[in-house]
Order: C-alpha cells, then sequence, then structure tokens
C-alpha cells in the first residue's frame, strides 16, 4: 500500500482529486467507484472544481455507489442517493442514468445484490474507487466480525456504526439497521482503490489497517492485500501508526 501523509482535509482531498483527474482525463468513459460519509465530500468538490475549470468532462462516466442503507427511499435526505446528488451529481454533467447506487428499496435483495454484482462486471470493473474507514475499520458497510462476505449482500449494522452515523439521523432510532453494500471481492475488482482519513477520530482505524495484520475484525486491514491502493491521510488520522 502506498501511503501519502498530508497536512489536513484540504490538501487530502485535492490529493485525491487529481488522481481522479488523472483517470477521468485518460478515459473519459471510466467507471468511478463512489462512498460517502464526510470524508469524500472535499473530494467531490475538488472534481466540481476541476468540472467548471473545464480539466474533466463527465459526459460518458459512469459511476457505482459503495452501499446504501436499507430500507431507504431515494428521496430520503438520509439516503446515499441523495447524497450523491447533493454532493457530485448535481453539479457536474454526468448523465443520471450512468449512476448506480444500490436500490434502498429493492423487494428482493438476493436478487439485487446479485443483479449489482453482474452490473459492475457489465461496466467492464471499476476504474478507481474511493473508500473512507468507519471508526471501527469498516470499508463500505463490512462491518468488522468472524466473516467477511465477498460480494454485494445485505447486513446488518453494528451498534458503533448505528451511534457514529446517528448524527446525520433525528435520533439514533431513525438509523436503518440494514444497509447494502458491496463485499470485500467486489470491492477488490476495482483497478486502483484511494483510501482517505482525516483527523483524530480516524487514528485507532488506521492504525488497525496498517498494522500488518490482516484480520476480519478490521475489514480495512485487507487492502493490503490489493496490488494498486492509496492511502491518503491527513498528519491527524496518522498520529498513531
Ligand atoms: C459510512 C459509510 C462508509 C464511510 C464511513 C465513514 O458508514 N458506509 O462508506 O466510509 O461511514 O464515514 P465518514 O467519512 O463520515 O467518517
Amino acid at each position: 500500500m502506498q501511503i501519502k501523509v498530508v497536512e489536513n482535509y484540504e490538501e487530502m482531498s485535492r490529493a485525491a482529486a487529481d488522481l481522479f483527474a488523472e483517470i477521468i482525463s485518460a478515459n473519459n468513459d471510466c467507471v468511478l467507484g463512489l462512498a460517502t460519509g464526510d470524508t469524500p465530500i472535499g473530494l467531490y468538490n475538488c472534481m466540481i472544481d476541476d468540472y467548471k475549470a473545464g480539466k474533466i468532462d463527465f459526459a460518458k462516466v459512469k459511476s457505482v455507489n459503495l452501499d446504501e442503507y436499507y430500507p431507504i427511499a431515494p428521496d430520503n435526505d438520509q439516503s446515499y442517493r441523495y447524497f450523491m446528488n447533493k454532493y457530485l451529481f448535481d453539479s457536474v454533467n454526468i448523465d443520471k442514468k450512468n449512476t448506480y447506487v444500490p436500490d434502498g428499496q429493492a423487494k428482493d435483495t438476493d436478487a439485487f445484490c446479485a443483479g449489482y454484482e453482474k452490473l459492475i462486471n457489465s461496466l467492464g470493473g471499476i476504474d478507481i474507487q474511493v473508500l473512507g474507514i468507519g471508526r471501527n475499520g469498516h470499508i463500505g458497510f463490512n462491518e468488522p466480525g468472524a466473516e467477511l462476505h465477498p460480494y454485494t449482500h445485505l447486513t446488518s449494522l453494528t451498534d458503533s456504526t448505528i451511534e457514529a452515523n446517528s448524527r446525520f439521523f433525528a435520533s439514533e432510532a431513525d438509523v436503518p439497521k440494514h444497509a447494502l453494500t458491496m463485499g470485500i471481492r467486489s470491492i477488490f475488482k476495482a483497478r486502483k482503490i484511494v483510501v482517505l482519513a482525516s483527523g483524530e477520530g480516524k487514528a485507532e482505524a488506521v492504525k488497525a489497517m496498517l498494522s500488518g495484520n490482516i484480520s476480519t475484525s478490521c475489514p480495512a486491514s485487507l487492502l493490503c492485500l490489493h496490488s494498486d491502493v492509496i492511502l491518503i491521510c491527513d498528519k491527524a488520522a496518522y498520529s498513531l501508526v
């Protein structure tokens, strides 16, 4: 894993956006793997700046998102579909028909998950995937546990994730208890993975990810096994390494 430690959130976001710009400029119908949470918002702002400056064009770009709460409606302002529209898609010339976020209202979740894997394959795989890290080391919604799932699946959120994500909801009770998420193997299909971490709150997770122990108790630690991963983090997130 390549590691780049920068001063702060702004520098992290710019460095990540430069990697995205490189991929999009080299191949204007590339496939982006996108994530939600506070961490990638700065990256998306930089991508919007690059688009407005004429540096990148999203007309033919396709995107696939990592995860979505379940159940949730796409127009719920806490859904990841709503998030993506708000923080990126509405501000660039991407065709929303080319943007895929797991369906938080899927009736048959098994069929939906199998279809999502087929979709990723039919797009030719993901060229560049951005990942944040949960405080407990989760990636997407692949939570720590005795086992991890390889492919897209329905999962239960841990208490710690429900608590961490409750800041966005009216109360903890309102946070959905389940989610649809790409699995570890789906994430590993990406040709390049960019992991972002900012702030002291992520220092323990970054330390565990880089400890050298590869364990399902820290799903992010598995990323050390992928051949093209870069961690871009600020000094605060790197402070315990
Ligand atoms: C959520 C998402 C993850 C994200 C994580 C960290 O649970 N499913 O994809 O990486 O939270 O979020 P944040 O960036 O807000 O710390």
